[in-house]
């Protein structure tokens, strides 16, 4: 009783325990999840994004998309029902930063891959308001003038292969190939981007 009675009446000793007892809660959670393998091992036919999927993920990145969008559907089923399959953290692990996300102004994009046309998705960048009347979304008409010269790509699949993705050497030395001429806009990498985010997991819709 008398060690009982000397964290109640001390209030460093009481934020001193209750400290130790939280952390051993959070990692007794947390620490088994690091070697649960499903969690870790990319879900099948999980590839890693190519150039110019990379290169519309860092325009979504630089635009903010990702502060009112995110990508991550809860095990919930109001969730489920609206969005599709639950994420999994094996969609994830060739994500690097994650982009799922904490604000939802917009909608949750992690499946929204092949959920519209490439038209509708253009016409919807140009400006929400062609296609959703009453959308408070911003436009980006300038991704139709930008023009994605890919100078960087390589350099960013190598940054990329640092932290784990498997990139090739020829995925590397092939990275800036789609970009000669100046064919692609960043709204075309923008679009191929979004077509493929959550299209390995079958749609319940
Ligand atoms: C200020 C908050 C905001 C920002 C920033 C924003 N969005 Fe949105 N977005 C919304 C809202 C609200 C909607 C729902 C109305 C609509 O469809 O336009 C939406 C809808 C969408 C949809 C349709 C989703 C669906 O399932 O119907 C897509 C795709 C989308 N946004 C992509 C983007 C991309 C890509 C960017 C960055 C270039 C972006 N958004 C930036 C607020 C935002």
């Amino acid at each position: 009783m008398k060690n009982h009675d000397l964290v109640e009446k001390n209030i460093g000793w009481m934020i001193l325990f209750t400290v130790i007892a939280i952390s051993f809660g959070a990692l007794v959670e947390i620490v088994p999840q690091f070697f649960i393998k499903e969690n870790n091992e990319p879900i099948a036919g999980l590839k890693p994004l190519g150039p110019i999927e990379l290169e519309g993920r860092d325009i979504y990145i630089r635009e903010g998309c990702h502060v009112c969008h995110t990508q991550m559907i809860r095990p919930l089923r109001a969730e489920v029902e609206r969005y599709g399959h639950y994420s999994m953290a094996q969609e994830s692990v060739y994500e690097h930063p994650f982009l799922w996300g904490s604000k939802r102004t917009g909608p949750d994009l992690a499946r929204v891959g092949g959920r519209y046309s490439d038209e509708w998705h253009r016409a919807h960048m140009y400006d929400p308001r062609n296609v959703v009347p009453e959308s408070i979304m911003p436009a980006y008409p300038w991704l139709f003038d930008n023009i994605v010269t890919g100078e960087h790509t390589a350099a960013k699949m190598r940054a990329m292969r640092t932290v784990g993705v498997p990139y090739t050497d020829e995925d590397i030395a092939n990275a800036g190939k789609p970009f000669i001429g100046g064919r692609v806009t960043e709204i075309d990498a923008l679009v191929a981007y979004l077509q493929q985010l959550g299209t390995l997991v079958q749609q319940k819709r």
